[in-house]
C-alpha cells in the first residue's frame, strides 16, 4: 500500500558536524512535510570530525527538541540499507547553491539504483541559510569571527569552548 506523505518517513542523513541554522531550517520543513523525519549521522571512520557522534547527536537532539516527529540516529555502512531497515520511504537532502547539485544528483542517482523504492526529495536551503556551511563555520570561529546567527546558541557555546580549548 503507497503511504501518502502524512504518514512517510523519511532519513535526513548527513554528517552535522555541527548542525547549522540551514540544517535547522530543513528540519523544521521535512518535518511538516513527512510523518516522521529521523535525523541520521553518518558513522565514518575515515573522516576527521571536530565533534565525535555522541556529541553531534546531542546537539541535533537539543536543536530538534520542539519537533515532535523529529527523531535523532546515526548510522553506518550504505544509506540506502539503512533507510530500508528504518521503513523508510525517501531521503530528505538540501541543496544550497548550484554547485551542491552535481554531488546530490550523483549520489540521488546511485541511491535510486541501489534502492530503487526510496525516493530522494530534495528542499532548496532557505535563502537567509543558503551560504552557511558547517565547515564554513568551524572554520571561522576557529579563527575568532562571529558564528551568531548561523548556528544554534549551544552550538555556538561548544565551538567557542572547542576553539579556546585548541588555543591553550
Ligand atoms: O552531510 P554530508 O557529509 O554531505 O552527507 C553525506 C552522506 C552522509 C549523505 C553520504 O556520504 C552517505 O550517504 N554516506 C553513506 C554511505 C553511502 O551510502 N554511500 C553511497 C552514496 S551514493
Amino acid at each position: 500500500m503507497a503511504l501518502s506523505p502524512g504518514s512517510a518517513l523519511a532519513i535526513y542523513p548527513g554528517s552535522f558536524d555541527p548542525i547549522t541554522y540551514g540544517h535547522l531550517d530543513l528540519i523544521e520543513r521535512g518535518s511538516r512535510l513527512f510523518g516522521r523525519l529521523v535525523v541520521s549521522i553518518l558513522r565514518n571512520d575515515k573522516k576527521q570530525p571536530l565533534f565525535d557522534v555522541e556529541e553531534r547527536m546531542e546537539m541535533l537532539r537539543e536543536a530538534v527538541a520542539g519537533y515532535p516527529n523529529v527523531e535523532v540516529d546515526s548510522f553506518h555502512g550504505l544509506l540506502v540499507d539503512y533507510a530500508a531497515r528504518r521503513g523508510a520511504t525517501a531521503i530528505l537532502r538540501g541543496i544550497r547553491a548550484v554547485s551542491d547539485y552535481e554531488y546530490e544528483l550523483q549520489m540521488a542517482l546511485m541511491n535510486r539504483r541501489l534502492q530503487p523504492d526510496i525516493e530522494t526529495v530534495f528542499l532548496l536551503a532557505g535563502e537567509a541559510y543558503s551560504f552557511i556551511s558547517s565547515r564554513l563555520v568551524k572554520e571561522i570561529c576557529g579563527l575568532g569571527g562571529n558564528i551568531s546567527g548561523l548556528v544554534p546558541p549551544g552550538v555556538e557555546a561548544r565551538l567557542r569552548e572547542r576553539a579556546a580549548r585548541d588555543k591553550a
